[in-house]
């Protein structure tokens, strides 16, 4: 079986409800899933909750449940705004579930039986209120912790530490040789820079368990349990392992795998991560997946930070955008168009209501839509609905935005995408002005170049429903609908001059973008 397209989401920590810059990455990695699919790959997408820990414990103490009925009510809120983002996700991977923990504690058998943990005493500043060790980076201008820590104490606490310092040269030199393995280039250069200048310290990977029992035991020390980002990171690999994928080493299939031939999916083609968490990802990740004998996944692709109005996101002072409600009032397409459209990956972003309006208005309802809907609604009324003869007059603008777009969703880029589609939104309004059909209506003699006309919009709106799916997937499929068109516009071949057949038969234009007052 051939090796799937294989992508990820970062994991995210169930305690708290979704927010903008969850859905941002989620959207992202559904565009690139689709988009390879509609190219013809067989692609894996996976995304899912990080459950253990102790922000999770404390919060579920303070609701007076159980760490894992916490975890189990919050997964439903969590798969339920996947579905609202339209996402395309293959599985939806949970921390909790025995599939992830099996495959985690083979991973720590494996490394420590290898010598690549060690013991050793750690010595610090310890907050009890929020339990957790602080760091110089902690303290007040006046050196002191503000009192929200509660009381602080020196304490010394042993753990186990991953050697990581032995693999630094191992990773500086996987970079400079494979320059796509962190992108955008300027986040590859912070990751190659920090290597180059600063000696990597060992990684702490567990927590006693009397301080912190919801996380997973250490198969040989029942004193602790794994710490989060161990557990954590493992997510990518534990789910294709879980699964019996044959690229995953051996060692790890510790589950039954499924039934049928297991899917070929190691190594990952990208994990999408934002870029607080390339650290993790970047230099920690690749060092354990050596250590494993596993292969380091293809790329790791880093987006940007939301901010709304020019601020952090908080939602103690409120300063939020719920993704819910946008989708809600103006549908999840629109939601998507707006945080693919407005930046590029890799770029912060900031969310203003001002702009999101602007650009449904705009791009939305008075470029897509009403190309869709005078296109239509003038094949209809001159010609009651029937496709006139192939015409070829926008067919060669339309295919070199086709090839455009093509190679833009090959690299992942997306908002070029986006800006190629509009160019030939907006060529075709252009073109709607420019031949005014309304006037060639009038006039029986001009009935061809009528014919002409209307046929170069009727196709161009068929080649635009092709080009939008990975980004629109209800738009594109209410275009194709509205032209009469069987199946879904989720194969990107489908995008070639001439598939409007003479004769076919459109159904009935609707409205794609309302306009909205106010
Ligand atoms: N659980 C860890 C990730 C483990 S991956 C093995 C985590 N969770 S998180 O919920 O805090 O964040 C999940 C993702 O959302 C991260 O990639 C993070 O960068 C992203 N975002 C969180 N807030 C964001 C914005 N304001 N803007 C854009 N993305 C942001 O970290």
């Amino acid at each position: 079986m051939s090796k799937r397209f294989y992508i990820t989401t970062a994991i995210d920590y169930v305690n708290g409800q979704p927010h903008l810059g969850h859905a941002y990455e989620k959207v992202i990695t559904d565009v690139i899933a689709r988009g390879r699919r509609s190219l013809g790959q067989e692609v894996f997408f996976l995304t899912g909750l990080d459950e253990h820990g102790q922000k999770v414990q404390q919060a579920a103490v303070a609701a007076g449940k159980t760490p894992q009925a916490y975890c189990d009510e919050l997964a439903v809120i969590w798969k339920a705004f996947a579905a609202k983002l339209e996402l395309t996700n293959d599985e939806f991977v949970r921390t909790t579930q025995p599939r992830h923990k099996a495959v985690v504690q083979a991973i720590l058998s494996r490394l420590y039986a290898e010598g690549h943990f060690y013991k050793a005493a750690y010595r610090g500043f310890y907050s009890t209120r929020e339990e957790t060790f602080l760091t110089d980076k902690d303290r007040q201008a006046d050196g002191t912790f503000h009192p929200d820590w509660g009381e602080v104490v020196e304490l010394e606490e042993e753990n186990y530490y991953f050697r990581l310092k032995d693999h630094q040269q191992w990773l500086i030199d996987y970079m400079e040789s494979n320059p796509t393995f962190v992108q955008p280039t300027a986040r590859r250069n912070e990751v190659l820079g920090f290597l180059k200048n600063n000696e990597l310290e060992d990684l702490c990977i567990t927590r006693p368990a009397a301080r912190l029992n919801w996380g997973i035991p250490l198969p040989f020390d029942a004193d602790y349990v794994t710490y989060v980002w161990f557990d954590a990171l493992s997510n990518y690999i534990s789910i294709p392992a879980a699964l019996g994928d044959p690229g995953v080493p051996d060692a790890l299939h510790v589950s039954p795998g499924t039934v049928g031939p297991p899917p070929s999916l190691w190594p990952a083609d990208i994990h999408v991560v934002g870029k607080d968490i390339v650290k993790f990802h970047a230099v920690y990740w690749p060092i354990m997946l050596k250590a494993m004998g596993a292969k380091l996944p293809r790329q790791v692709l880093v987006h940007g930070w939301w901010q709304k109005d020019g601020q952090r996101m908080s939602k103690s002072t409120g300063n939020v955008v719920d993704p819910v409600a946008v989708i809600d009032e103006w549908g999840a397409d629109a939601f998507r168009f707006y945080v693919l459209r407005e930046l590029d990956i890799g770029a912060d972003g900031n969310w203003t209501e001002g702009g999101f309006r602007a650009r449904y208005a705009a791009e939305l309802a008075n470029g897509l839509g009403n190309l869709v809907n005078r296109s239509l609604s003038m094949l209809k009324r001159y010609r009651q609905g029937s496709v006139p003869t192939v015409s070829r007059e926008l067919a060669a603008e339309a295919e070199k935005i086709i090839a455009e777009t093509r190679a833009l969703l090959e690299k992942s880029e997306l908002q070029g995408a986006l800006k190629a589609i509009w160019g030939l939104v907006t060529r075709a309004n252009q073109y709607v002005d420019q031949t005014a059909p309304f006037k060639l209506a009038k006039d029986p003699l001009k009935a061809q170049r009528l014919d002409e006309a209307l046929y170069n919009l009727a196709e161009v709106c068929r080649i635009l429903a092709v080009l939008l799916w990975p980004f629109l997937p209800e738009t594109a499929g209410r275009i194709y609908r509205q032209l009469g068109l069987a199946g879904a516009p989720d194969r990107f071949s489908d995008a070639q001059w001439g598939g409007m057949k003479a004769g076919h038969v459109i159904g009935t234009p609707e409205a794609l973008f309302p306009k909205k007052e106010g």
